[in-house]
């Protein structure tokens, strides 16, 4: 493919007639950021109501009970993501709404909104991709151990069993976690997640658990909606070492040992990598015999969230793998401090299609935060985040032109919303919210997406 690249990668050139024409284009968003209605129509409790009625565990003293009161205010969300011009919206399940208990009585009401909401999609044309699960467990299963207890795998299947029998008509695009990383990592060892624990044992057994359920829902997803897409969603991160030394070149290989390939190798049938095992030791998760075999279930895409690169430095004595990722000085970030780099994009998915080879990637998340202002006369000037996004365009065309098979990009996120353990004071919308009026307005940056996404003569 010949792309016309901007040879000072400003993106300010970037054209959407310079992507395939069956390139998919979306925005993201999550249940739990944007729904609200926490205690409606039969809702039952998930860990973040939990975690977040802890004190000091959100930035805010907040919580998602509101959130963007989408629950209701969806039709007008929609037509937001139409005004766009997003061929595609990603949105996802939140398990309690429809299993309060996490397992058994079904609530109707919930998987009513969710088909209404489909509808919504399909009426305004956005093809719907659902994710099954983004954090929000039900509390009822954390109470028997969560994801660290195998059974909550047989729960996710009856759960994704219950969701594709009743939107599998119409939904076709299915991921099943969204950043397992995160769930098992920042929820169940750093503890800024829900639910809040601080153990690495119980983070690996967690992470196992997650991709197991994830291989064991692909043929099941397969089977129900024979037409599925079905995918999963890892946050991956280009990583380099912080300086020449052989130590931070090692510290750097563990890190990426971790955080990378501790994913990327056993969805492709690699098995866990052996030189992090190593470094576990008895930490490291107990397998029956057939796990590897069914994490490794093929799938139709690999779903990438790219937000900025880690530089990595040896640090003795620093749990649980003796690395610490530092800040590199005089690099443009946003303001939650991540390091804006768009080459980093291109550099991870490069480097995914050189080990990996998937035969097919969607970025599913890509976003930036900075600190937005309402301006009296209703405009929000975000020029960062328009920068931002015109330049990770511009390096999702270079990634291409490097042979990667990349089919769409979704903009982290339509609107700005509650930003887990930063509670609401961090946005990352194409579209700000005021969360006293909930008044939804399109940003600078939304402006400007549409504007790209808008066809032009030579399409019509
Ligand atoms: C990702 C999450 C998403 C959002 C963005 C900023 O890690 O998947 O929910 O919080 O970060």
């Amino acid at each position: 493919m010949n792309f016309k690249t901007d040879p000072s990668h400003s993106g300010a050139n970037v054209l959407r007639r310079d992507f395939p024409s069956d390139f998919r284009w979306g925005c993201s968003t999550s249940s739990y950021q944007i729904e609200g209605a926490a205690q409606e129509d039969g809702r039952g409790e998930s860990i973040w109501d939990r975690f977040c009625s802890e004190p000091g565990r959100i930035r805010d003293g907040s919580s998602g009970a509101v959130a963007c009161d989408h629950y209701h205010r969806w039709p007008e969300d929609l037509d937001m993501a139409k005004q766009l011009g997003v061929n595609a919206y990603r949105f996802s399940i939140a398990w309690p709404r429809l299993l309060p208990q996490g397992r058994g009585a079904v609530n109707e009401k919930g998987l009513d909104f969710y088909s209404r909401l489909v509808d919504g999609m399909l009426e305004r044309g956005l093809q719907p991709w659902a994710t099954l699960y983004h954090w929000d467990l039900p509390q009822a299963l954390q109470e028997q151990g969560g994801w660290a207890n195998r059974a909550t795998v047989d729960a996710f299947l009856e759960y994704t069993e219950l969701v594709t029998r009743r939107l599998g008509d119409r939904v076709k695009h299915w991921i099943t976690h969204n950043e397992p990383y995160c769930t098992a990592f920042l929820g169940n060892f750093e503890g800024n997640h829900a639910p809040g624990l601080k153990d690495h044992k119980t983070a690996l057994l967690v992470c196992h658990h997650l991709l197991l359920s994830h291989g064991r829902a692909v043929p099941l997803i397969k089977r129900l909606v024979p037409d599925a897409n079905v995918g999963i969603t890892l946050s991956l991160h280009p990583i380099s070492p912080a300086s020449d030394s052989v130590e931070d070149a090692a510290a750097a290989i563990r890190h990426d040992g971790l955080r990378n390939r501790w994913f990327l190798d056993p969805l492709h049938g690699r098995g866990y990598p052996e030189d992090v095992l190593a470094l576990l030791g008895s930490d490291a998760p107990q397998l029956l015999s057939n796990d590897l075999r069914e994490i490794a279930t093929p799938t139709d895409f690999l779903g990438v969230n790219y937000y900025f690169p880690e530089r990595i430095e040896n640090a003795p004595g620093v749990a649980p793998i003796a690395t610490r990722v530092v800040e590199t000085h005089g690099v443009e970030r946003t303001a939650f401090g991540w390091e804006v780099d768009p080459e980093g994009m291109v550099t991870l998915l490069t480097r995914i299609q050189r080990d990996y080879a998937p035969n097919c990637v969607y970025l599913t998340e890509n976003g930036s935060t900075f600190e937005d202002e309402l301006l009296p006369d209703g405009r929000v000037e975000d020029v960062q985040r328009r920068s931002y996004l015109q330049r990770h365009l511009a390096a999702a065309q270079r990634a291409m032109a490097a042979g990667v098979p990349l089919k769409g990009y979704f903009a982290w996120s339509l609107l700005d919303n509650f930003e887990w353990a930063e509670g609401y004071l961090r946005r990352f919308g194409l579209a700000y919210v005021d969360f006293e009026t909930q008044q939804r307005t399109l940003k600078a940056s939304g402006q400007w997406y549409a504007q790209f996404l808008q066809p032009g003569e030579a399409d019509r």
